[in-house]
């Protein structure tokens, strides 16, 4: 099994005016995909405090199987990949039981070249990605599954796009 393609693009500008782009993510993009899933510090904050590093393998996997029921993007500023966010099918059965007969999505961000925290590309990748989810997808609810309590910063990014 290899990534599910699509072909959305999603283009924006940070409040500096830098161009935030979302593209697919490809099978060309493991190198990055590896090297960021084996830093402790993005992965403390997107995963907690148990895992240190993925393997290769393992990133491989996780990712060709999520992409199977989502959009996932590498998000690129001003044309350098910096990290990776998407918009995924519910897969939480109380969520799905919570919200019957309705289109509920969940969605992650991170942007794991850490020189760029800060920078206002996250929440305007988050604010992309929502405007697709509702505009062009026709979802219901996007519901994102637990920010850690030390996570202000992606707290803050997602209180800033209306979360
Ligand atoms: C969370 C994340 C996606 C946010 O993206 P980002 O580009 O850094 O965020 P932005 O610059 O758009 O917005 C961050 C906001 O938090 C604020 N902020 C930055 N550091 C902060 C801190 N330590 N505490 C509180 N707020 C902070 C910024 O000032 C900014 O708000 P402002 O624009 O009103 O000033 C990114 O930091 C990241 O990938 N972190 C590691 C992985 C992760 O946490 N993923 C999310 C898991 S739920």
């Amino acid at each position: 099994m290899l990534l599910r393609q699509h072909n959305v693009v999603l283009e924006g500008v940070t409040p500096l005016g830098a161009i935030v782009r979302l593209r697919p993510i490809t099978e060309g993009d493991w190198p990055y995909l590896e090297k960021w899933n084996s830093d402790p510090e993005v992965l403390y904050f997107s995963e907690g405090n148990d895992i240190k590093s993925w393997s290769p393998e393992e990133v491989r996997s996780i990712y060709r199987t999520v992409s199977q029921h989502a959009f996932r993007f590498i998000i690129e500023y001003q044309g350098k990949p910096v990290g990776e966010c998407w918009l995924q099918e519910m897969n939480l059965e109380e969520i799905n039981a919570k919200y019957p007969r309705q289109d509920v999505r969940r969605t992650q961000i991170m942007i794991d070249e850490k020189n760029y925290w800060g920078m206002g590309i996250g929440s305007t990748a988050i604010r992309l990605l929502t405007e697709f989810a509702f505009i062009s997808q026709g979802v219901d609810l996007i519901y994102i599954p637990g920010i850690a309590d030390y996570n202000t910063r992606s707290m803050t990014a997602f209180q800033k796009t209306g979360f």
